[in-house]
């Protein structure tokens, strides 16, 4: 395993019971207060992606705004921002996906992406996977091939990672 990954597992925090009794919240928000860790992980999905012709990199909100736009900086891509309902001011599509409790919107401008175009998606956690899936069907829904989805952590147990089917996914840390 590549060294810098020590790091930054050690780098993000776990907060017990947060947001309500019997989670493990695991908090990037020390990861980001880490300089050298910061810019390893960075760097590790750079090195990965840099050579995949890839044109679009697809971040969803919140978290994957923080990881997203220096990855699609660093290896010429553009930024698209995968939104929470009715933030974004252009026309819209919208996939509906589900949450523990009830459901969520997720929205993308039309016209951001085109038909055969390459994305990445990118998230800092893939839990139950249905938010990486929204985002990937936004996407195949105009054209566009899912080339991989990448997150800082993956949580296991979940099997969020079935829920993309055979869509490679990507991760740095593994938690259960
Ligand atoms: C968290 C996390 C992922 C998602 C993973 O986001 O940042 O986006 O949950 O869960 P899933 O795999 O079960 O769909 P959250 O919706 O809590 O909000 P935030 O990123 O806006 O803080
Ligand atoms: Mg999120």
């Amino acid at each position: 395993q590549d060294p810098r990954i020590a790091r930054i597992s050690s780098a993000i925090r776990v907060i017990p019971d947060f947001p309500k009794p019997g989670i493990m919240f695991q908090d990037i928000t020390t990861l980001l207060l880490d300089t050298k860790a910061f810019k390893d992980t960075i760097d590790l999905f750079v090195e990965r992606y840099r050579d995949k012709n890839i044109s679009v990199v697809a971040g969803v909100e919140a978290r994957g705004f923080i990881f997203g736009p220096p990855i699609a900086l660093a290896i010429g891509a553009k930024f698209v921002p995968m939104r929470k309902p009715n933030k974004l001011p252009g026309k819209v599509i919208s996939e509906e996906y589900s949450l523990e409790y009830g459901t969520d919107i997720m929205e993308m401008h039309v016209g951001a992406v085109e038909a055969g175009e390459r994305a990445l998606v990118i998230d800092d956690l893939i839990a139950t996977g249905g938010t990486l899936c929204a985002a990937v069907k936004l996407l195949e829904r105009v054209g566009v091939h899912v080339v991989e989805c990448a997150c800082v952590i993956e949580l296991l147990g979940l099997k969020g990672r079935e829920r993309l089917g055979d869509r490679p996914l990507f991760v740095l840390v593994n938690s259960t």
